[in-house]
């Protein structure tokens, strides 16, 4: 096994890559003020809102988001694994990758520790794929693939797997005695291995075909397991786990983007047979949910790579349901440009018998009757109720207003409104007005309408969820020039400004917003002197809470001074450190003296207060 690359060689490839070199040569940048545009390669768009920034090297797109180094860039662009996309930049600078055994050079723990749940991982599902050549009973699996049509090339892009018969496969086969105890600790946080009552482990997954779930980098997060027969539970998937969030990840999303350059349309269905067997016969464009209901998430990460995505559900009860709650979902994230489709099958049938038994001219043929976003809703809402009455539009109304109220200011909602307008044979303005005091209609005969429908319980709720988002934006935008904003946006533009602060633990009494992410990136700074903007993002990429930060930390990068004269710059940033400083100072004192109010001081805390007085006055 090759070790872990060592941070400092990741940092150095960075600084010494030039990023608008490495993205020009595969998408043509042309030179715009101090920066480099394109069309982003992410998504589809006519006006080129991606940039590459030569001073930060880092790339940021305003359309979709996406954003990070070289690094990133070649992960993403060319679906290469971390590891592969450091070997390129390493070997276009003539430099041979350095591998530290056991790696301990900086390296927060928490990443150390995630790497080696990924690793494990990866053993594991090399380990089931190894199964279902040379198990003893691997065979029965083998049949069981081959009955239900799957060719070998199929299973094999899939790295489909067989979990053999027995509690302890896992387990045996990648401990070595002493590493046993440490190993089974994690298989178990992996949720490979599940925790029994008598202080032991056992394989969760016995006896079933294995599909690997594989992140956007490709590597193995979790897996779906089904059994071979008719026993019940038909699928078991991993638990939630450090590295596996269900309501974030889609099956098969990694082998499509590697299977296709350019993405028009992504399908989302319900099954992993149906992704394979999709693949299969030339539908290359699907992806499952994980056994949840689609999430604004999910439709967020597909919207980044396609802006047609259809759902196909089937066509019973519980298919129906589960298009509604879809569509549900959906809603706080449509905007004009972006189109959903909703597919039904015929009864009994799923995306994976269909196929087999019409092919896919078959299958894309009942793809191009699927109803869009705004005909389903309507023709959902108006399924039970007579338009032609004035109750009956009333009601209507009262349905739709939920619904349509979670949708973003802009044309596609103002257009969702007119197309109401028109059923209901309302004003535009008339609606807008009811959804905005979101009172009763004064229209109509409000009996009609005084129970709701079951369908508004759930909706209101994503309604308080988007309000809470259009909330929390609002407070970020108005801590808009904070002085920790700006600090950290001259951090990231130079972030040699670091070492003219000292430590930053003084900081620590600030209870502002962002004071984490500027200490932090202190912290960094002061560990790594030399790393640039893109390492800063990269090395963060890993922090545990990056989620959070992340997204803030590459929105700060974005900022371009206004002077790029690095005095100026120097005699800003200290301006702001210092009024945090002494910011931090006056709120410790403030802490100090309630505390001496109650007779509470240690003989430390008063010399420290001593102290404080008589700098401030
Ligand atoms: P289906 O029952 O429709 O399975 O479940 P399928 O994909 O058609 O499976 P085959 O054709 O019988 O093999 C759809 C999805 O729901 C989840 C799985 O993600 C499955 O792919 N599921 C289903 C479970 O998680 N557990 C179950 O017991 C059943
Ligand atoms: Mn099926």
């Amino acid at each position: 096994m090759a070790g872990l690359i060592p941070q400092y060689f990741i940092d150095d490839i960075l600084a010494r890559t030039d990023i608008v070199e490495v993205i020009d040569a595969r998408v043509p940048l042309k030179k715009a003020g101090t920066n480099h545009k394109a069309c982003c390669p992410f998504h589809n768009e006519k006006t080129p809102s991606f940039t590459v920034s030569e001073t930060k090297q880092f790339y940021h797109c305003f359309g979709c988001g996406e954003s990070g180094s070289a690094l990133r860039f070649l992960m993403e662009y060319e679906h290469l694994s971390f590891p592969e996309a450091v070997e390129e930049l390493a070997s276009n600078l003539g430099l041979e990758v350095p591998h530290e055994k056991g790696g301990d050079t900086g390296y927060s723990t928490k990443i150390k520790q995630a790497d080696s749940l990924y690793h494990l991982m990866q053993q594991v599902d090399q380990f089931y794929r190894k199964q279902l050549r040379e198990h003893p009973q691997a065979q029965r699996a083998v049949a069981y693939l081959k009955q239900r049509g799957l060719s070998g090339e199929i299973a094999a892009e899939y790295a489909m797997g067989y979990a053999p018969p027995g509690y302890e496969s896992v387990l045996k086969a990648l401990s070595d005695s002493s590493a046993k105890p440490d190993i089974e600790k994690k298989l178990v946080e992996t949720g490979v291995l599940i925790n029994n009552d008598r202080g032991g482990t056992y394989d969760r997954f016995r006896d079933r075909v294995m599909f690997p779930i594989r992140d956007q980098r490709g590597r193995c997060i979790a897996f779906g397991g089904r059994v071979l027969g008719d026993e019940s539970p038909k699928y078991l998937n991993s638990p939630e786990t450090p590295l596996f969030h269900k309501g974030r990840e889609l099956y098969g999303l990694y082998e499509m983007r590697k299977a296709m350059r350019k993405i028009d349309k992504v399908l989302v269905v319900e099954g992993y047979m149906d992704v394979v067997a999709l693949a299969q016969f030339g539908v290359r464009y699907a992806v499952a949910t994980l056994g949840t209901a689609t999430t604004a998430d999910h439709l967020q990460r597909l919207f980044r790579l396609s802006h047609e995505i259809y759902f196909c559900f089937d066509g019973d009860r519980a298919g129906r349901d589960a298009a509604w709650r879809a569509l549900n979902n959906a809603l706080p994230v449509m905007r004009e440009g972006l189109q959903i489709r909703f597919m039904f099958l015929p009864q009994g049938e799923d995306p994976d018998s269909y196929i087999r038994a019409h092919g896919k001219a078959g299958f894309e043929e009942e793809l191009g009757k699927a109803r869009t976003f705004s005909e389903y809703l309507f023709e959902n809402l108006c399924a039970n109720i007579d338009t032609h009455s004035i109750d009956g539009r009333a009601q209507l109304v009262e349905q739709a207003r939920p619904l349509l109220s979670q949708l973003l200011p802009g044309v596609y909602r103002q257009m969702m409104l007119q197309q109401l307008a028109l059923l209901t044979r309302m004003e535009v303005t008339e609606i807008e007005a009811s959804l905005q005091n979101n009172t009763t209609l004064v229209r109509g005969n409000r009996n009609a309408v005084a129970k709701p429908h079951e369908q508004q319980s759930g909706a209101a709720l994503s309604q308080k969820n988007t309000l809470n988002r259009v909330n929390s934006t609002r407070s970020a935008a108005k801590m808009g020039l904070s002085p920790i904003r700006m600090a950290i946006m001259r951090l990231l533009y130079l972030p040699r400004l670091a070492q003219l602060v000292k430590t930053p633990n003084e900081l620590a009494e600030l209870d502002m917003p962002g004071i984490d992410i500027l200490r932090k990136l202190l912290e960094l700074l002061h560990a790594y002197p030399h790393i640039n903007c893109a390492a800063i993002l990269e090395r963060w990429a890993g922090f545990e809470d990056a989620n959070q930060s992340y997204p803030h930390l590459v929105k700060l990068a974005q900022w371009q001074p206004e002077v790029t004269d690095e005095a100026a710059l120097e005699t800003e940033f200290l301006g702001v450190m210092d009024a945090l400083y002494l910011q931090a100072k006056e709120m410790r004192l403030e802490h100090l003296l309630v505390k001496s109010n109650h007779g509470q001081l240690s003989e430390q805390e008063k010399q420290e207060l001593r102290q404080l007085t008589q700098r401030t006055n």
